[in-house]
């Protein structure tokens, strides 16, 4: 049975003091009432160290946000996989949309993220998803599929297991605007569908594959009901205590 996860991406939001406050907050009320899913939260890179010294591991997970496509040394402002890791954290989101749009952050460049972040041991949360315009013009199938053929194909089936995937279209992300529950578990069966053909149908049936893109409380229920859809990366409903336990508890 593939895992079901809820992980929260704080992006660039909560000083130090706030983000210890909020996990300390989550980790008080998932160990009060624990989750029937995995959770983990993908936090800024300064603050990983805290929270780890702060939450129970057996039942947060906890990520960073990005990393370093270079092992070490002079990369001024860098952070890498293995100073990740080092943390204590376990998890790392790579190709975020953001990161993609902002930070031109390409197929190549994700690849030698991923080695890395597999190498030192964490597992990849990894994003794939289309903008408004090519779901518009009938190209999302397209675009996913070449987003994870260029990044992923070139894994071992043993390193894939260590890859969580989330579908996050673009137009859904902050915006309010959710991918139907219908359009959701369409794009991850085809997902599922090209991992199959890639890596077998054991590797298609085991991988986890979140949505992302305005989830929250009063939506997740639905979408988590879908067949291919294993939990949600969350972004601003993660921001909150609540929100983001709400979301958790559609597992229940
Ligand atoms: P929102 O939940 O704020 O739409 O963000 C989704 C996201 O980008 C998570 O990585």
């Amino acid at each position: 049975m593939r895992k079901k996860i809820v992980a929260g991406n704080w992006k660039m939001n909560k000083n130090l003091q706030e983000g210890i406050a909020l996990a300390t907050e989550l980790n008080d009320i998932l160990k009060a009432d624990k989750p029937n899913c995995d959770v983990v939260i993908c936090t800024p890179f300064i603050h990983l160290a805290s929270v780890a010294g702060i939450i129970d591991q057996s039942v947060i997970g906890l990520g960073a946000e990005n990393c370093a496509d270079k092992a070490s040394g002079a990369y001024t402002g860098e952070v890498s996989a293995e100073m990740v890791k080092s943390t204590g954290a376990g998890y790392v989101i790579l190709g975020h949309s953001e990161r993609r749009a902002y930070y031109g952050e390409t197929a190549e460049i994700l690849k030698e993220k991923i080695n890395l972040a597999l190498a030192n041991g964490l597992k990849v949360i990894f994003c794939i998803g289309e903008v408004l315009e090519e779901r518009e013009s009938g190209k999302q199938n397209e675009v996913v599929e070449a987003q994870l053929a260029g990044s992923l194909f070139d894994l071992t089936a043993e390193q894939f297991a260590n890859i969580i995937l989330a579908y996050e279209p673009v137009w859904a992300i902050g915006t309010g605007k959710t991918a139907t529950a219908e359009q959701a578990e369409e794009m991850h069966a085809f997902i599922r569908g090209v991992i199959a053909g890639k890596f077998g149908a054991e590797a298609a049936e085991n991988v986890s594959i979140l949505y992302g893109g305005s989830c929250k409380p009063s939506n997740a229920k639905e979408i988590f009901s879908k067949e291919n859809v294993d939990g949600g990366l969350i972004g601003g409903a993660a921001l909150k205590a609540a929100d983001f336990k709400g979301i958790i508890d559609a597992w229940k």
